[in-house]
């Protein structure tokens, strides 16, 4: 029987990875321009990091983690998200200890059980940012634009951005028995899963897409009315800020996020158009996670954008052209008996960053044009007996089907020109 790649994981092929490779480029240096560095933590932690740093009653935590015991017997987990393995790394190289705040970006894949469809993967990619060290609001206010920034060089249209407060652990608690207060009388109509969710975190049912939840929470109090007044005066600088830079939002009233570290400022961006999960990425502030992972009471703030989704909604609306990162030259070898004379003059392009290649089945020449076409070579460079003696090279453009024959001493400079 075929062995497939496991349920809610893909494969990236060549035609594909050239568009991954162009997202991440602009997005590392969309990053650095804001004074990012990278970090590449490993892509699996203790178990307990997540539990404590997550929330053990996140659905995350529950239900969607990739966890195994190792042969020692040690409970593993397979990260689901960046922000809890770059606390540990900030409070196992004693980084809050250095100059701050540090502005990390890291990019690569993440794990979740989660039911796949479309935008929703086992194994999905996030490029994410995360500073530590700042309570400024106008650091939020930074790090929202970043992500606004990120979006607009990608080209991405019709992207909306949510935003919340979900105050301090104090303010959070008074409004958490007003929350309750409210959804008592109304617990019959909940779910399964916000009747469970409901006794332990339930600011979470404001987020439930199910209808009956949704009806549930008509005309629940707000937590911006219940912000102490400095969480209410960080709101009001955040939102300050983004409208002084230009960058308009919503403010959400159900945006809680599934993570249970967020403290004050909380934002998604949506693209409705790509579908129901239409998050394209979403952050928010984190002031008690290094203290929940064991550090010093470090303040925080992040995001990470959803690469599946950034790419559906590039595909979607084709907005540029992608890349070429195809073969700049294939030689066509004219003659078995040129093999080493070919060897050398590959060897020679390549070395001078022209990307290159050759035949290797014994195609014919026309067989050999076809397959320059089919490699999408823009140019072919022709090897045979005659020219070899005559210490010549002809070099044609694929566009333009132009050629012109060169000493082999200036073969390199007429192949740049003709790319260029
Ligand atoms: P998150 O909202 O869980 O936040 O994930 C961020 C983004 O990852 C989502 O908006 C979505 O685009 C993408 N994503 C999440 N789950 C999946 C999935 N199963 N398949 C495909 N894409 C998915 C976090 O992970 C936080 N660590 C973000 C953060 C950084 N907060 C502060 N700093």
């Amino acid at each position: 029987m075929e062995i497939r790649a496991p349920r809610g994981t893909y494969d990236i092929l060549p035609s594909q990875s050239v568009k991954w490779q162009y997202i991440e480029k602009i997005l590392r240096e969309t990053a650095a321009g804001f004074g990012y560095r990278e970090i590449r933590t490993p892509m699996f932690e203790h178990t307990e990091l997540f539990e404590r740093g997550v929330g053990d009653t996140t659905d995350i935590v529950t239900k969607e983690m990739y966890s195994f015991l190792d042969k020692s017997s040690r409970s593993l987990t397979l990260r689901p998200e960046g922000t809890a393995s770059c606390a540990r790394a900030l409070i196992e190289n004693r980084i809050y200890s250095g100059v701050l705040p540090v502005k990390w970006y890291y990019t690569g894949p993440m794990f979740r059980y989660d039911r796949p469809q479309t935008g929703r993967y086992r194994q999905f990619h996030q490029f994410g940012v995360e500073v530590f060290g700042s309570h400024s609001p106008y650091v939020d206010g930074e790090v929202i634009l970043l992500l606004i920034r990120m979006l607009e060089k990608l080209g991405l249209q019709d992207c909306e951005l949510h935003l919340n407060s979900v105050g301090c652990p104090v303010c959070r608690e008074t409004y958490r028995q007003k929350l309750v207060s409210f959804i008592e009388p109304r617990t019959a109509q909940l779910c399964d899963d916000c009747r469970t969710r409901y006794d332990k975190n339930p600011l979470r049912v404001l987020d439930c897409k199910e209808r009956t939840c949704q009806a549930a929470v008509q005309g629940f109090p707000h937590i911006i009315d219940s912000l102490c007044n400095d969480c209410a005066n960080h709101y009001g600088v955040v939102k300050a800020s983004l409208t002084e830079m230009g960058v308009a939002y919503v403010e959400d009233h159900n945006l809680v996020r599934g993570l249970d570290y967020y403290t004050n400022t909380a934002f998604e961006v949506h693209i409705p158009s790509i579908g129901t999960q239409s998050a394209v990425g979403g952050g928010g502030r984190y002031d008690g996670l290094v203290s929940a992972c064991g550090g010093p009471a470090t303040p925080g703030i992040g995001f990470a954008l959803g690469l599946e989704r950034v790419l559906l909604a590039m595909d979607r609306h084709p907005v540029r052209e992608w890349p070429d990162l195809g073969l700049d030259v294939l030689l066509v070898v004219l003659d078995e008996n040129l093999t080493v004379n070919a060897m050398h003059l590959l060897d020679r392009l390549r070395v001078a960053d022209i990307r290159a290649d050759r035949d290797y089945n014994g195609r014919s020449m026309k067989a050999q044009l076809k397959f320059a076409d089919k490699l999408g070579a823009r140019m072919v460079v022709l090897m045979g007996e005659d020219e070899v003696e005559r210490g010549v090279l002809p070099g044609r453009s694929m566009d333009t089907g132009q050629q012109q024959e060169v000493p082999q001493e200036d073969l390199i400079a007429l192949i740049k020109r003709i790319l260029a």
